[in-house]
């Protein structure tokens, strides 16, 4: 039966790629992005977190079957948290409601092997006590001392730690909806155009992020991975995040995590 999608960060990279392949699945997408998208909103704001809601609710009839929260940033800036942690968690917990009448609701929201990365505590800690202002400020305390790097890496590990806290709560799993990432590697988007433009900086990033399973990948591949979290076939993974990296994780956690 066909399902309805809510992706954010629809209009490029992996949420294009995601919402093709649901489309071309025969679901309905409701695609979210800055532009080129069903819903036009700045997921950095609060009037845009709070029209998302609404005009999903709006176009879907008030009963959707899936979120994806896909949409972010990896720029070292303020926005990068806006977007990342808090436009993510607006997604998820704003649209949850909408959920209820699904026969197989599903969520999962679209990680990094980069939360394997050096973070910053404090921004972490920030993001989780639901602090943005608090957030911000660290984050450009970050920027200010040229440790900005640490920015989206800090904005993913919060966002896994969140999904692991909540995933087994009743909101969620008590309410029959399985909560999950993807953790991608390095994948061939407009966000990583520098890292993949020539054979020199694809050598330097698979140097920082080893990916020995066929290297970087296309964003086809993580939307196949996002497209089952969200399917009805998905009934028990539950606060997991899945590494879809080509072995990174397996090569920098090696037996430290099993
Ligand atoms: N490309 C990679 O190698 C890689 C690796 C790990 C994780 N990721 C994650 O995958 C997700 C998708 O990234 P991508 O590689 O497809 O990048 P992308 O730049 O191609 O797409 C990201 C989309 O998010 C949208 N977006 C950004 N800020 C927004 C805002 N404030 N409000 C609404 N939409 C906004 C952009 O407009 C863009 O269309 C991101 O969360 C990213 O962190 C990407």
């Amino acid at each position: 039966m066909a399902r309805t999608y809510v992706i954010t960060g629809a209009a490029s990279g992996i949420g294009a790629a995601t919402a093709a392949a649901l489309r071309e699945h025969g679901d309905t997408v409701i695609g979210v992005d800055l532009h080129d998208a069903d819903i036009t909103v700045d997921l950095t704001t609060h009037e845009g977190r709070a029209e998302l809601v609404d005009r999903v609710r709006a176009l879907s009839g008030g009963r959707i079957d899936a979120i994806i929260a896909n949409a972010g940033l990896a720029t070292e800036s303020t926005a990068t948290v806006a977007v990342n942690y808090f436009g993510a968690l607006a997604t998820l917990d704003g649209l949850r409601p909408l959920l209820a009448d699904s026969a197989a609701p599903r969520a999962a929201a679209t990680a990094s092997m980069a939360s394997l990365m050096p973070h910053d505590d404090e921004l972490v800690d920030a993001c989780l006590a639901h602090d943005e202002p608090a957030a911000l400020h660290r984050a450009q305390q970050l920027i200010d001392a040229e440790q900005g790097g640490l920015i989206y890496s800090s904005t993913k590990v919060a966002l896994c730690r969140w999904i692991r806290r909540h995933a087994a709560s009743e909101e969620w799993a008590g309410a029959g909806i399985p909560l999950n990432a993807a953790a991608p590697g390095v994948i061939r988007t407009p966000m990583t155009a520098q890292f993949t433009a020539t054979e020199e900086a694809q050598k330097a990033i698979l140097q920082m992020v080893p990916m020995p399973l066929n290297g970087i990948a296309e964003p086809s591949t993580v939307a196949s991975l996002l497209e089952y979290l969200t399917s009805p076939a998905n009934t028990h993974l539950c606060g997991q995040v899945v590494f879809i990296d080509g072995g990174s994780d397996a090569v920098m956690r090696g037996d430290s995590t099993w």
